[in-house]
């Protein structure tokens, strides 16, 4: 497949026009979890799946909630639907969703369980995820652009290894510090399927691509050059040579000062930032480093509303004026956002010119 110029691919989707080089006024947006139960049409189509991972599996239905809040609101990029914790599932790590406590797998706790993942059994899910990626190139509007994401091998390993979500990310951490060379098996086993996936979802034809590292900001500065720092830049790296030209945004969430050595030294095109991150330190980040910066209005305020919100969107669009810059909140929609709140967002946004 010879894959269109990114300047003119720009030219049909501003969401790609700073990866381009060009600052937009207004910048381009879309939001985290932009689909997700806070949207009435969402737990519909979900209770039709049956479960969260079922939805994730159905390309059908994956397409339409990818398309519900394009349809609502018309952002300029749309995220693919799916989760990141689909590459342990895929892997033979099985993930189960418990309602109201987040996801379960069957912990790695030593090399034993290790030996329990399989890199070749991949194919039929990812291949699964990727029909919804050809879909919705096919049904959303030309000018929408498509983004397909990963999680970081990092914050994937959290899970993978704690076996749930936690507040301090302690099992995969004491792993990385008792056991570096097993925890180094688990991080290579995932950056190798991550490329895999990711350039699957390129093929399919995603525009773009995001990788989430939610729990960067819980290693000391050593262990985040070694375990977020290092396994992107090999990431980047193998997806560069294999697509020049696709836009990579990372997200090392809580990467705070280390945000422009992580944008440097990774070699992403793009950082999201998030919500702790002050305007100043967006707008230096993006002057430093050269690349595109996305972020970082808090999730809490769209629960709010108000003029509280609109003020504070004002603000972080003067801050980031004239510079390579998305729109975008600093982590993941809230399931209790009035939608009617996003769509005065998204008008005040727009307004700006
Ligand atoms: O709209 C989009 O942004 C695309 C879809 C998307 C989901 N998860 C859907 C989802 C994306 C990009 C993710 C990423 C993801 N998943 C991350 C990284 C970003 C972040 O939020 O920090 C993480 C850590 C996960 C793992 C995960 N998935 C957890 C911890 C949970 C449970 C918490 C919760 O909100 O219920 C999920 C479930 C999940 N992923 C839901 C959605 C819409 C809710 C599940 C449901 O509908 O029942």
């Amino acid at each position: 497949m010879r894959a269109e110029p990114l300047a003119e691919r720009a030219n049909r989707r501003r969401f790609l026009k700073p990866f381009a080089g060009e600052a937009l006024s207004p910048p381009p947006m879309w939001l985290m979890r932009q689909a997700g139960r806070y949207l009435p049409e969402y737990r519909e189509t979900r209770a039709e799946a049956g479960s969260f991972l079922k939805l994730c599996y159905s390309p059908a239905l994956a397409a339409e909630v990818t398309l519900q809040p394009i349809r609502r609101y018309g952002f300029d990029a749309s995220i693919l639907f799916s989760d990141i914790l689909v590459v342990p599932d895929a892997l033979g790590q099985e993930v189960r969703f418990v309602e109201g406590e987040g996801p379960r797998l069957d912990p790695i706790e030593d090399a034993s369980g290790l030996s329990r993942l399989n890199r070749n059994a991949t194919g039929e899910k990812y291949s699964t995820v990727c029909e919804t990626v050809s879909r919705l190139r096919s049904e959303l509007p030309d000018e929408t652009a498509l983004i397909g994401f990963c999680g970081a091998p990092w914050t994937v390993a959290t899970y993978m290894v704690g076996g749930k979500g936690s507040t301090d990310q302690a099992a995969a951490r004491l792993m990385a510090y008792k056991h570096p060379d097993t925890f180094q098996r688990l991080m290579d086993i995932l950056v190798d399927s991550s490329v895999d996936y990711l350039s699957q979802q390129v093929e399919a034809g995603a525009d773009a691509l995001q990788i989430f590292d939610s729990w960067a900001g819980s290693l000391a500065d050593n262990q985040f050059e070694r375990w977020v720092v290092a396994p992107t830049r090999v990431m980047v790296s193998r997806l560069r040579e294999k697509y020049p030209e696709i836009p990579i945004l990372g997200f090392p969430r809580g990467a705070d000062q280390l945000s422009a050595h992580f944008a440097r030294e990774t070699g992403v095109d793009g950082v999201s930032c998030n919500t702790a991150m002050p305007v100043s330190a967006m707008a230096e980040l993006a002057d430093q480093t050269g690349k595109v910066v996305q972020g970082n209005l808090d999730p809490l305020l769209l629960v709010a509303g108000g003029s509280q919100l609109d003020e504070r969107v004002d603000e972080i669009l003067k801050a980031m004026q004239g510079r390579k810059y998305i729109f975008n909140l600093g982590h993941g929609i809230l399931q209790y956002t009035p939608p009617e709140n996003v769509a005065r967002l998204v008008e005040r946004v727009r307004r700006a010119a």
